[in-house]
């Protein structure tokens, strides 16, 4: 499926929400919620470790990942490395903020999986790995035969967009219960910290939703240097 418009300013758009949203969940965590730790007495330090991970790694690298076939005027095996390397980092920086949440949680006594956005992110992690793998041993390495890839690639391409829209769809269920479990210690409703969170939020879906649009745009045409190699 194509839109008929050209990705390349899309594109542009996406990489600006994406670093907006990397500095607003910073900003939050450093300025209202005390800072990031790996190991520290304060649990609450090693919990913010989780949106910060996931922001900037699983989602900002993952939907850079999806867009840079769009984005980048590389030769295609250049741009397919690219991809594949962003994705290897979102995932194994999704795999450690989650991880990061189940250390807060085993070391403040609470629970695990007990909530919708717990579920779904478990979800979406492992479907996250599984396109992975499945990618790489067809399109990489060893690579499956041509007709394997033919028929893989408009699945792989849905596939990928389905679990990018669910990590984001369960970033925005994260950011909202964090913040209903602050309001309802006290937190300041129309305060500025509960204002920052709900526009973090909003800004990450509005990357989700160009990072999409910029997959379903044209690509820009293909190099001079892969017409000079076909030659
Ligand atoms: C795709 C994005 C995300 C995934 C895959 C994900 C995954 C998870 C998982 C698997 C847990 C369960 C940990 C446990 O039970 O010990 C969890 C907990 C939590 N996450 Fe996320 N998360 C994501 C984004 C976010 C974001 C952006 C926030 C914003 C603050 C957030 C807030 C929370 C909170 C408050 C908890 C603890 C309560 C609970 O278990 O539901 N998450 N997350």
């Amino acid at each position: 499926m194509a839109l008929g418009v050209p990705a390349l300013p899309l594109t542009y758009v996406a990489h600006v929400l994406a670093l907006v949203a990397s500095i607003l969940v910073v900003l939050w965590v450093l300025n209202f919620r005390g800072g990031l730790a790996w190991d520290s007495d304060n649990k609450a330090l090693i919990f913010n470790l989780h949106p910060v991970l996931i922001v900037i790694g699983l989602l900002v690298l993952g939907g850079e990942a999806i867009i840079s076939y769009k984005a980048l005027p590389l030769k295609k095996e250049v741009k397919k490395l690219i991809h594949l390397v962003f994705h290897a980092i979102a995932l194994i920086l999704g795999i450690v903020g989650i991880y990061t949440a189940f250390k807060y949680h085993n070391e403040s006594g609470i629970a695990n999986l007990y909530s919708l956005h717990s579920w779904l992110g478990i979800g979406v992690i492992v479907l996250y790995g599984i396109q992975w793998i499945y990618g790489f041993v067809i399109f990489f390495f060893p690579g499956g035969t041509p007709d394997i890839r033919r028929a893989s690639l408009p699945w792989h391409a849905l596939f990928g967009l389905f679990v990018f829209v669910l990590a984001v769809g369960t970033a925005a269920l994260g950011f909202l219960e964090k913040l209903t479990f602050l309001e309802n210690s006290g937190l300041d409703k129309y305060g500025s910290e509960a204002l920052l969170v709900n526009f973090t939020a909003i800004i990450t879906v509005l990357f989700g939703a160009f990072v999409v649009l910029s997959a379903l745009a044209d690509a820009p045409p293909a190099p001079a240097a892969d017409d000079y190699e076909a030659i």
